[in-house]
C-alpha cells in the first residue's frame, strides 16, 4: 500500500527530509540514479547516506549501506529501528538484497520506508523483505 508523506507521523517526515537532502550528494555519474537513506537508531540518533559509485563499478556502495557504515563507525552497539530510502522512482525502490542482509545484522525488527522524492511511500518490515534471514544468531555455537 502506498501512502503520502504529508500524512505520515512527524518522526517519519523528519527521516524523509534527511534522506531527501542527502540524496542530493549522490555520486552516481554511471547509473544517473540518486538515492538517499536515513536511519534512526534505538538511541534516537539519525545517520544519513547517499549512493557512492565508482568507475570500477563493483566499488559502488548503496545509500543504505553508506548510512549504516557511518552509524557503525560513530556509535557503540548499533541497533537500527527504522530506515527511509528516497529515490525519484514511483513506485519507490525497495532496498537491494545486499543492503537487506547488511541491515539484518543490526536489527531483525527494522521498519523500512521506501519513498519517492514526491512523497509517495510504502512501509515494510525487514522480515517481510528478507524472511528466514541469516543473522549473527546463526553463528552461535
Ligand atoms: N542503489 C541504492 O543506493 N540503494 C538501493 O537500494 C538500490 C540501488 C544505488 C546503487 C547504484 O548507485 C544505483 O542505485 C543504481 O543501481
Amino acid at each position: 500500500m502506498t501512502m503520502d508523506i504529508s500524512s505520515a507521523p512527524l518522526a517519519i517526515k523528519d527521516l524523509f527530509k534527511a534522506a531527501l537532502l542527502v540524496r542530493e550528494k549522490a555520486h552516481s555519474p554511471y547509473s544517473g540514479f540518486k538515492v538517499g537513506a536515513a536511519i534512526r537508531t534505538a538511541q534516537g540518533q539519525t545517520f544519513t547516506g547517499c549512493n557512492v559509485e565508482n568507475s570500477s563499478y563493483g566499488g559502488s556502495n548503496c545509500a543504505e549501506r553508506v548510512a549504516i557504515q557511518k552509524a557503525v563507525s560513530e556509535t557503540e552497539n548499533l541497533e537500527i529501528v527504522e530506515i527511509m530510502v528516497v529515490t525519484d522512482a514511483n513506485p519507490p525502490w525497495p532496498p537491494c538484497g545486499l543492503c537487506r542482509q547488511v541491515m539484518v545484522e543490526f536489527g531483525t525488527q527494522i521498519k523500512i520506508y521506501c519513498s519517492s522524492t514526491q512523497g509517495a511511500y510504502a512501509e515494510y518490515t525487514l522480515n517481510e523483505l528478507l524472511p528466514n534471514a541469516f543473522t549473527p544468531s546463526n553463528l552461535k555455537k
